[in-house]
């Protein structure tokens, strides 16, 4: 099976590019830039990756990217991902990116957009590895951040194959970003959003009516509402699943408990991602193995699995032939 997972061809489409970032990258860019860490060394960095819930996480995450500064950091993060995951027999990663969280430390929208395309374009030569770009929101930010941000990024608009929403679920409704949104959406950007992680199945409901979103991140929680389901499903809505994150993140204590194989019987179009691989103890590979382990999946599920990303994934009809 092992083998089988490697060779079949995945996209991932839920990765935040800086959730990618090694505890080994994090300290050759710390002493790149003279910034000093909380941890002693490697190791230590990765003992202190035991979260409690999606909360206890982001302090590390936010805590982590410190370390990014110019626009070769963030090619060197993307290009160290890009090639490992490539290694593991993806083809295609869609990344999400938090430019809140960089503009906050002073570090410019254009920094950001000059490394990962850099990075992008150098991934689609060396290892045939296509890219899409997801600039996400702060979800616990003010609305009207994320609007200036969108603002902002008016020269790069070509550039993002849609805008997201992440962080902070709880208390943080989708319904807070419909004006955003419907600025993305006249835009032509297309849009996806974190939802139904630890929030309600509600917030999900929220990012299809207000959002106008096309897929939904995460979207777990919609078992509690059949109603919700039988939508997602009649609409073939997809959700980007991420198994390891779920566990390390505490929204279910064993992946045996997960809601995976619930989601599959209910016909539901379901990815499976490794949303922040460096935090949350491995990559796609590492996450299709684990629910192999977990739920027993034969071969026809996973090919299914890989088939439902290459099919929604932001790409050229050429290139999704080209990957089925
Ligand atoms: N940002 C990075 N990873 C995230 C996750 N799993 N949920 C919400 N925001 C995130
Ligand atoms: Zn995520």
């Amino acid at each position: 099976m092992h083998d089988f997972l490697k060779r079949l061809p995945k996209a991932e489409l839920h990765l935040h590019i800086e959730g990618s970032l090694e505890p080994e990258l994090m300290f050759t860019l710390a002493e790149r830039n003279g910034i000093e860490l909380p941890y002693a060394s490697v190791e230590e960095a990765r003992a202190a990756y035991d979260f409690t819930d999606l909360q206890s996480f982001l302090d590390v995450y936010f805590q982590g990217m410190s370390v990014l500064r110019t626009a070769e950091d963030f090619h060197d993060l993307a290009m160290d991902y890009f090639r490992r995951a490539s290694g593991e027999g993806v083809v295609h990663v869609e990344m999400h990116f938090d430019p809140q969280a960089h503009l906050a430390r002073g570090v410019g929208l254009s920094v950001v957009m000059e490394g990962l395309d850099l990075a992008r374009r150098h991934a689609e030569r060396e290892l045939g590895l296509s890219s899409a770009l997801i600039m996400a929101f702060l979800r616990d930010r003010p609305a009207e951040e994320a609007m200036s941000v969108l603002e902002m990024a008016a020269p790069y608009w070509e550039m993002l194959d849609a805008v997201g929403l992440d962080s902070a679920e709880h208390g943080n409704p989708p319904a807070r970003f419909r004006e955003v949104y419907e600025r993305a959406r006249r835009l032509g950007i297309p849009r996806v959003a974190h939802a139904g992680e630890e929030g309600p199945a509600d917030y999900i409901r929220e990012a299809l009516d207000l959002l106008d979103v096309c897929r939904i991140d995460h979207g777990v929680r919609c078992l509690e509402d059949p109603a919700l389901v039988s939508r997602l499903r009649d609409e073939g809505i997809v959700l980007t699943v991420c198994p390891l994150s779920n566990v390390r993140l505490k929204v279910v204590e064993r992946l045996a408990d997960h809601p995976l194989p619930r989601l599959l019987d209910a016909g539901l179009k379901l990815t499976l991602n490794s949303d922040d691989p460096a935090y949350f103890g491995g990559g796609m590979l590492a996450n299709f193995e684990a629910c192999h382990h977990a739920f027993g999946w034969d071969e026809a599920v996973f090919r299914r699995l890989a088939a439902n990303a290459i099919e929604a994934a932001f790409i050229s009809d050429e290139r999704r032939v080209a990957l089925r």
